[in-house]
């Protein structure tokens, strides 16, 4: 380009300016607001690149909206004070987290409306209550002139540099009254702040607590250029001063918002009544792990603009609106005490006694610690204050210690080294986390945790057993080993403490009828370590019976998908163990039976007890596959040929194992045979 100042000249750059300007801004846009880049960084930077050049050559073009104002530049020493021209107001909150917070905001509307019959029901706007910071962005000729924070409500902070750098904002909008100020909340997405904590773990910097404190450190940052490399979020909910009201209600505010090119989350419902507020504050609870930013509540709106100026302000909060919370998804507590319990495959786990405490809508007065490494991470000392969090139905943690609240009194937790309940050895291998009680079944702790697994609803299934009567049953010696519960008489249990006869009675028939169950549930039920619900389907569709899985080798267990190393090695350990096999006799002779064929879905099939040898490699199917398909038709897979092979299949670069079955006339097929004989099967 000449650098010669004619006008077409400088027309022309300008022109090329305009137009490199709404490209970057339409790529920063599907980047950041719809996560999908549609040009690669490269060309990106070269876009970007060439505006910067042309701006440093022709500074008198560069604009206050150009993409370049996005990097971030000057250092404050301080953040300017600003005047609102209309206050940011607060909102108020229902406490009641129940449906009642939405009756009580709808009756006092209507109270205030002198609506007091429920058939004239009033539209409300229903809105993500956000937990970042409020802030007030101003437009002037389309243009972002000043964003400021909430400060007071009355004098807030300027942070147009730092909000300048979010680039789903729009810098420029065409067609805005002259005069539009923009409200809404500037927070970190979660996915931003992980990212964020990260690399300040890997530079060493100080960890932020939350993702509203980060994104309230961006916000207020005295040199913009950090806020532009880390990355704030802002979603619009309403409006500052404006020069002339586009639109007439909240909804319709909100469409226009987004519209205009303005973040607005989809998550917003026009509804009436508050059962449909409760509906909304409902489905929300929901949705509200899956959101990608935290909230700590809906919003209701009168949806009407007009309603909304008639019902008016108390103080610094409209009428027309309120947060509904939900209950706080963290508090403060003290440790009390550390607890160690043992459990069914002999694990320690330390537990921390609370102060009990309300977070996540329920009381918690116990939270596992895990393992002691897991203390020593955390630092904490017996007595100090904490920070407890539970999310959804997500089981509650220690998540943070406050060290400044720590009392003289603290004193370290100390991971025994033998097994608090029996004494024996707990010991810790190289590499592991867990320390273990080396006692088994001597060890009541464990043969109460085997117990309570065993008849569980998922194992055996006995109503009617819980913690109670199990340290009774386990205390009086009325029961050694699982196989004991089917030698219980009514007579024993009626002695029990707190237990009548009809009680005893009930128990004895939940007993009888356990006798008949599936292989799966007793295989589960059997509490073989690393051997969860799904893993005893695999073995029982796979093996289809106990004699089978008695004498499986590590290579056949390998076979079946989802077993890796560790699970076999756990499933052998368990069946060479005598007192094992011993316990899993007396179950049967008890009484205990299921169906050997259950799992396997057509058990008389052609291939039923035809025994397959793999080798090879097939063109489609895996082997586990293949083996999966055979065991699921009543077939047996075998890792070695001999005599008692029905059928070998085979595949590319078969080897020794294809010239045996050959060599001893089995039947031999490739990967379409098999494929025909599954067909028949099917027939
Ligand atoms: S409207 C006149 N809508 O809540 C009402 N506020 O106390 C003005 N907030 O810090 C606020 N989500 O930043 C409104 N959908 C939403 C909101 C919301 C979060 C925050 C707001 C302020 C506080 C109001």
């Amino acid at each position: 380009m000449n650098a010669s100042n004619s006008v077409v000249d400088l027309e022309i750059v300008k022109l090329r300016m305009e137009q490199l300007s709404s490209e970057i801004e339409k790529h920063n846009r599907s980047y950041y607001e719809l996560d999908a880049p549609t040009i690669s960084d490269e060309l990106y930077d070269s876009l970007f690149q060439e505006l910067v050049r042309l701006e440093e050559k022709y500074p008198q073009l560069k604009k206050l909206s150009s993409p370049t104002q996005r990097v971030g530049g000057e250092v404050k020493s301080e953040l300017v004070k600003v005047k609102h021209s209309q206050p940011m107001l607060s909102i108020h909150t229902e406490t009641d987290y129940t449906e009642q917070g939405a009756k009580d905001f709808d009756s006092r509307i209507r109270r205030e409306l002198e609506l007091e019959s429920a058939s004239n029901s009033i539209e409300y706007n229903c809105e993500l209550k956000f937990d970042g910071l409020a802030v007030n962005i101003r437009y002037e000729d389309g243009i972002m002139v000043l964003a400021s924070t909430r400060g007071d409500g009355y004098v807030g902070e300027d942070v147009t540099a730092n909000v300048r750098t979010i680039r789903s904002l729009p810098l420029q909008v065409e067609g805005l009254p002259k005069v539009f100020e923009v409200r809404g909340e500037a927070l970190m997405h979660k996915t931003d702040f992980k990212k964020l904590n990260e690399e300040q773990a890997s530079l060493g910097e100080k960890l932020f607590a939350n993702a509203r404190n980060a994104a309230a450190g961006c916000l207020r940052q005295l040199d913009s250029r950090v806020t532009a490399k880390r990355r704030l979020s802002f979603y619009a909910y309403g409006l500052g001063e404006v020069s002339e009201m586009p639109v007439s209600s909240q909804s319709e505010l909100l469409d226009y918002l987004a519209r205009k090119g303005f973040p607005v989350t989809d998550l917003r419902q026009v509804v009436q009544g508050p059962e449909q507020l409760e509906a909304f504050h409902e489905k929300v609870a929901h949705l509200r792990e899956e959101l990608d930013f935290d909230i700590d509540g809906v919003v209701y709106k009168v949806n009407d603009f007009a309603l909304q100026r008639q019902l008016g302000f108390v103080s610094r909060e409209p009428r027309w609106a309120c947060a509904h919370k939900y209950p706080p998804q963290e508090a403060q507590t003290r440790v009390l005490d550390v607890d160690v319990q043992v459990g069914r495959t002999g694990k320690l786990t330390p537990v921390a006694r609370l102060e009990p405490v309300f977070v996540g809508g329920t009381t918690i007065s116990n939270v596992s610690l895990h393992n002691e490494d897991f203390v020593k991470e955390l630092g904490l000392l017996i007595g100090d204050t904490v920070v407890v969090h539970r999310a959804g139905d997500v089981i509650p943690e220690i998540v943070k210690v406050l060290p400044e609240l720590r009392p003289s009194t603290v004193r370290p937790f100390v991971m025994p080294e033998f097994c608090p309940i029996c004494g024996s050895h707990a010991y810790k291998e190289e590499g592991e986390k867990d320390r273990r009680c080396t006692g088994g079944l001597f060890c009541s702790a464990q043969r109460k945790q085997a117990i309570l697994h065993f008849v569980s609803r998922l194992a055996m299934g006995i109503d009617g057993v819980g913690e109670k009567l199990v340290d009774q049953l386990v205390t009086t010696g009325l029961i050694k080993t699982v196989a004991d519960i089917y030698r219980l008489k009514l007579d024993d249990l009626v002695q029990l403490e707190r237990m009548g006869e009809k009680s005893a009675k009930n128990l004895i028939s939940a007993i009888e009828a356990s006798k008949s169950t599936t292989l799966e549930k007793f295989l589960y039920a059997l509490g073989i370590r690393e051997v969860g619900e799904a893993t005893a389907r695999s073995l029982a569709q796979n093996f289809g019976s106990l004699d089978v899985l008695e004498k499986v080798t590590k290579e056949d267990l390998l076979s079946v998908n989802d077993i890796g190393d560790v699970v076999a090695d756990s499933i052998l350990h368990f069946f060479a163990e005598p007192e094992n096999r011993q316990v899993i006799e007396e179950l049967k002779t008890l009484g205990v039976h299921w169906n050997e064929q259950v799992g396997s879905s057509k058990p008389d099939g052609l291939l039923k007890d035809k025994t397959w040898v793999l080798t090879g490699t097939l063109p489609t199917l895996s082997r586990n596959e293949a083996s999966d398909l055979i065991r699921s038709l009543g077939g047996k897979v075998s890792s070695s040929v001999s005599k008692k092979t029905d059928y070998v299949l085979a595949g590319e670069n078969a080897g020794s194992k294809l010239e045996k079955a050959q060599s001893l006339g089995i039947t031999i097929l490739d990967e379409g045979q098999f494929k025909q004989l599954l067909q028949k099967e099917e027939m």
